[in-house]
């Protein structure tokens, strides 16, 4: 149970706050020191925490059929996904079981992994199927020599991944229905920024900035500042409502419609977020390269389909590219900026307000998972 409010209520929310210029508020402010962003040590206790916790490694939507796989980096480590012939879907460790060559590459669809080095061959299970020129390995145990797999789970439309023993529930305390069965990914994009993942985050978890940052990309059809925001488990959802739900006032509560009315941002943690737009969604996993080096994974995809009328593609691409070629470039510059002005060393803290309530959500679970790795391992 996540609990989050109705289209309804968060409809007569937001009504609420442009009534009167308010908005969804943190109970206390928070001082995160700089030295998070930057430090050696820390990075390598998150992406501890980030292989003992489930973590969201694709939508379900980029697996569609068995055989479907996708292989990418996740928390450092090379692992593929894929949907077997029960539907299943499974991960390995992208790694063959004879030198250790990746088995796979990007996504596509296959009846069975083929390594390129030697072709060792492996089934969509993992499991070791053929070795050439097998009178050169007298001895192997094939049995013992499949993919190593690592935990794979589905939940809410999306495919979770456990590399090492969880520590804890994390995301998958509250996960609701995200992304559903008719949804699909059209586009896959990644690219690097020199910023600490934790800024990333951080860039889409508060609306205080939408007029100063976004003047014109997305400040014209929105609020500044107004958000109705919840948290479920260490995750939190906001609302960025459009001007255009002005439109709803005349409509009776229970008629009410958020979609076209505003956007749901979903936040998974620790580092995936989901956007709902009406004519397209957008998943990104925010991938710790460094302490100054991060990867955008952003899954494009189609919205549900609504009154069964079919998705206008044109529609759903043009919007999906306005948001990634102008807030979000705004948003990333940001955040690389901010990791420059690290080096000044004017701040031994950032502090976030009450407005910042998301943030705050993030940073107050993502102490608390360190703090017991480091219990757990001291
Ligand atoms: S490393 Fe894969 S077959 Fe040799
Ligand atoms: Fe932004």
């Amino acid at each position: 149970m996540t609990g989050l409010m109705s289209d309804a209520d968060v409809i007569a929310r937001v009504f609420h706050h442009i009534d009167n210029k308010t908005t969804d508020l943190a109970d206390d402010v928070w001082r995160q020191p700089v030295e998070s962003y930057m430090s050696d040590e820390r990075f390598a206790d998150e992406l501890e925490m980030f292989r003992r916790l489930p973590v969201v490694f694709c939508p379900s939507a980029a697996l569609p059929e068995t055989g479907s796989y996708l292989a990418r980096t996740a928390s450092g480590v090379p692992i593929l996904a894929v949907r077997g012939d029960d539907g299943r879907v499974r991960a390995f460790y992208n790694s063959c079981r004879h030198r250790g060559m990746a088995v796979a590459e990007g996504r596509g669809k296959v009846g069975a992994f083929v390594c390129r080095y030697h072709a060792w061959a492996y089934g969509l299970d993992g499991s070791l199927k053929h070795v050439p020129g097998n009178q050169g390995f007298p001895d192997l145990d094939r049995d013992a020599h499949g993919l190593v797999q690592v935990q794979a789970e589905e939940r809410g439309g999306l495919v979770f991944v456990t590399q090492k023993e969880a520590m804890a529930e994390g995301a998958l305390e509250a996960v609701p229905d995200i992304i559903g069965a008719g949804q699909t990914v059209f586009d896959l994009i990644s690219f690097e920024d020199p910023a600490n993942w934790e800024l990333v985050v951080e860039s889409a978890a508060e609306g205080y900035h939408i007029k100063h940052l976004h003047p014109k990309s997305f400040y014209p059809y929105g609020f500044d500042n107004l958000n109705v925001v919840e948290t479920y488990g260490p995750n939190s959802r906001l609302v960025f409502p459009f001007r255009r739900i002005e439109k709803l006032r005349g409509v009776a509560p229970a008629e009410r419609r958020a979609n076209g009315m505003l956007t749901y941002v979903y936040h998974l943690f620790p580092n995936a977020r989901v956007s709902m737009l009406s004519s397209h969604y957008q998943m990104v996993i925010i991938e710790p390269l460094a302490p100054d080096r991060v990867r955008w994974d952003i899954f494009r995809l189609t919205p549900p389909s609504r009154d069964g009328k079919p998705v206008d593609m044109d529609q759903t691409v043009k919007d999906s590219d306005f948001v990634n070629d102008t807030g979000l470039i705004e948003d990333r510059e940001a955040a690389s900026a901010i990791q420059e002005g690290l080096k000044t060393g004017a701040n031994s803290h950032f502090t976030f307000g009450r407005y910042e309530k998301s943030a705050v959500h993030f940073h107050q679970h993502l102490d608390a998972h360190l703090g017991m790795l480091r219990q757990g391992s001291g």
